[in-house]
């Protein structure tokens, strides 16, 4: 029977993941997939999760099932968060999910159940797995123009002309804040008028958010998502904690659907069963790890300062990084760095040139030249501005 398998093609962050692993060079920098590191290069379990972990020891007496959605509070909490009260919460449903790839995955086939759902608008470009994911499950996409490679700035004109096209039924995907791979990102006013279009065109918006507090803090991250969520009837949200709360390997997620409160109770039940029919339980343990930061006053805070350490770091290297460029280059082309906000930003640079970098300078970003800025010491900024110089 496997005679008929055909072999898939590779995720390219992941193949860039294997790729470094195998490199001996002892001067390699990773600046692939998306993980934040400290200075030192590691990436430590943060101290409120840690903290969380030890009372969750002490206390937990069971590991038997949870419910099909998981935990209620869990999700709840989370929506917090993400939502601001911006919603009602009879117009709200949950599910938890195994991270932000299995939330957009349920959302998915919630949309897909559905059955009136047309095309998929994804920004062109975009995080990989959004379109491997469309494909996987047969749903039709299209893409809509969102960065200009000169200016590595987004060009919103040209997003609004390609969006223009979408018609009744179709979903818009978003990312709620940080763009993957760009690190360029909607202002609130360009959210205002994506809004307005949503609704003229009546079509359902979907946003992947993975990197709340990452950017400008974790409310202003969430500002143009808040205004959105605020002016339409129906929507879909993908959240992942993998990033700001460091729990990326415990999977933990949660699916937000916003609806009429009269169908409250069918996306309900949908969800339910799509996670029953996909995994059954999602997985417990991180969830329960985030739960307790967000509902103990002394974690939240705990948490929160170390994330917020952790954004202006990304800051101070995007400085650095910026100005090291300059000073390297003689030019101006790269203040971009400074102005993206996130873990990536996509530097313009061509496959080859980024093939150069790993090859003679042991240097790993992603082909498409998105680089983890989280994934830099200041120590090696010159070093990378100086190969960066050298080969454009
Ligand atoms: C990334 O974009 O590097 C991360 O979101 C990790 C992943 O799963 O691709």
């Amino acid at each position: 029977m496997f005679e008929h398998l055909n072999s898939q093609p590779s995720d390219k962050i992941m193949e860039l993941m294997a790729q470094y692993a195998e490199d001996t060079r002892t001067n390699k920098l990773d600046l692939g997939v998306g993980v934040y590191k400290n200075a030192e290069g590691a990436t430590p379990i943060m101290k409120a999760v840690k903290k969380s972990e030890e009372i969750l020891h002490r206390s937990q007496d069971s590991k038997s099932y949870v419910g099909l959605i998981g935990s209620i509070e869990f999700s709840k909490n989370i929506g917090g968060l993400v939502l601001n009260n911006s919603v009602d919460d009879k117009r709200l449903s949950f599910a938890q999910a195994p991270g932000g790839t299995g939330a957009l995955h349920q959302l998915l086939l919630l949309a897909r159940a559905a059955k009136s759902v047309g095309n998929v608008w994804v920004s062109n470009p975009s995080w990989p797995n959004h379109q491997a994911i469309l494909k996987h499950l047969g749903m039709n996409m299209s893409s809509y123009y969102y960065f200009d490679e000169t200016t590595c700035e987004v060009n919103f004109d040209k997003m609004y002309k390609d969006l223009n096209d979408m018609r009744e039924n179709d979903i818009l995907l978003l990312h709620g804040c940080c763009h993957n791979p760009t690190g360029a990102n909607l202002s609130l006013e360009q959210w205002v008028e994506i809004t307005q279009l949503v609704q003229d065109k009546n079509v359902l918006p979907f946003i992947d958010l993975a990197y709340q507090g990452f950017g400008d803090g974790l409310a202003k991250d969430v500002e143009g998502l808040n205004y959105l969520i605020k002016n339409v009837s129906e929507a879909m949200i993908a959240v992942s904690c993998s990033k700001n709360f460091g729990v990326y390997r415990d999977r933990v997620g949660v699916a937000i659907v916003v609806s009429e409160p009269a169908k409250q109770h069918v996306v309900q039940d949908n969800l339910k069963s799509l996670n029953r029919l996909t995994f059954s339980f999602p997985p417990d343990h991180g969830a329960a790890v985030v739960n307790q930061i967000l509902q103990d006053e002394t974690l939240k805070v705990l948490w929160k300062d170390e994330l917020e350490e952790m954004r202006v770091n990304m800051l101070d290297l995007r400085e650095r990084l910026a100005s090291e460029l300059q000073r390297e280059t003689k030019s101006e082309r790269f203040s971009f760095v400074n102005k993206h906000r996130g873990m990536f930003s996509k530097l313009g640079l061509t496959s080859d040139q980024v093939e150069v970098l790993r090859k003679d300078h042991g240097i790993y970003m992603v082909s498409d030249s998105r680089i983890n800025v989280a994934g830099l010491r200041k120590d090696v900024i010159n070093y990378l501005s100086s190969a960066i110089a050298s080969i454009i």
